[in-house]
């Protein structure tokens, strides 16, 4: 059988973590994706750096977007980030040239989802991106799939694991915001620019692309209401924790009479709900279905193993041929609908 050949942009933490998963379980892919996984070529800003793997068995290119159009490969998978530029450029390329896309881009499909997911629609190419969204949980698969026959009232959750990470240990140890945040960034699931994770807007992008598979609207970053966590001291956790609460940045969309409404915020979370026992980097999303009821999403959403999981789950779909719309609904019913009301609530 035919291996699918995967061209891969961006060899940071995730990108050296997908071809290490390959190497390790690529006997156990091959066997549930029906054929091997194998990837071909790679393109990275720094092509020295030692990522304790062999990468001269892959071609090479300078410019990410070349792979779009690299002989021989059936997919692309996007480990560069950012909302435009060469990412965007990529993806345009990529489908444009009859080519399926899986990405981890969260800001991408934040911003350019709809047009995105009309391009591979247009041309029956699969646009996959279960890692933009809480890292390895399976989360996009489980509202888009999972979730399926299910009228969906809210989904929420802590989409952010660097905000969780200072939030939970300010509680457990009384300390600074300041001096936890260089702590997250140490351990690297902070994002390149710390603004937008302790900003909010990290989980915005997230929560749109979750509003928009619950929903069946068109991914709206813009309509998101955003407040981070840079204003929360020590002694408001204290003060909820006094009133059995716990502080977390939730990402919130719930669909009511008067549309959807899309916020982020800090939060009060009783102790008694999940969500207040949810700490460190991990990630955790609920969702409400009016059969299935209360849904609970949980693991690392961030990191090389965990990301590469999700990386590589949808690759292992496209080599299926298992792929329908990148939405829950054609792209076309996505954007007859209004994201938001955009009115006071
Ligand atoms: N910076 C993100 C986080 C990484 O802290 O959750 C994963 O998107």
């Amino acid at each position: 059988t035919e291996p699918l050949r995967v061209a891969l942009a961006g060899l940071g933490t995730v990108g050296a973590g997908v071809i290490r998963l390959i190497d390790t379980n690529g006997a156990l892919i091959a066997r549930r994706a029906g054929r091997p996984i194998e990837v071909i070529a790679v393109s990275a800003r720094d092509r020295s750096k030692d990522r304790g793997i062999d990468m001269n068995r892959f071609a090479w290119v300078d410019d990410p977007t070349e792979l779009a159009r690299q002989a021989g490969a059936d997919v692309v998978v996007e480990l560069i980030g950012g909302s435009d530029g060469p990412a965007l450029a990529l993806a345009r390329a990529t489908l444009g040239a009859g080519k399926s896309f899986v990405t981890a881009n969260k800001a991408m499909i934040a911003h350019h989802g709809l047009e995105l997911a009309r391009a591979a629609e247009g041309a029956n190419l699969a646009l996959k991106f279960e890692a933009a969204v809480a890292g390895g949980v399976p989360v996009i698969k489980g509202l888009r799939e999972g979730a399926a026959a299910n009228e969906i009232s809210r989904v929420y959750g802590i989409l952010n694991g660097t905000c969780n990470f200072i939030l939970s240990k300010m509680e457990a140890e009384g300390r600074d915001f300041a001096d936890i945040l260089s702590e997250a960034q140490r351990l690297g699931f902070a994002e390149a620019d710390p603004s937008f994770d302790i900003d909010g807007v990290d989980a915005a992008h997230k929560l749109s692309i979750l509003a928009s598979l619950a929903f069946g609207t068109r991914p709206a970053f813009d309509d998101v209401t955003i407040t981070g966590i840079r204003h929360v001291i020590a002694a408001d956790i204290a003060e909820a924790a006094s009133l059995g609460y716990r502080v977390r940045l939730l990402g919130i969309a719930d669909a009511g009479a008067g549309g959807l409404f899309q916020r982020v915020h800090p939060h009060l979370v009783p102790e008694s709900h999940p969500l207040a026992h949810v700490t460190g980097s991990t990630n955790a999303v609920v969702a409400e279905g009016n059969f299935v009821g209360r849904l609970l999403f949980q693991g690392a959403g961030a990191g090389d193993g965990p990301t590469a999981s999700a990386v590589v789950a949808d690759l292992i779909d496209i080599a299926r041929g298992e792929f329908g719309p990148p939405y829950a609904m054609p792209a076309d019913a996505l954007a007859a609908q209004p994201a938001s009301d955009s009115g006071e609530r």
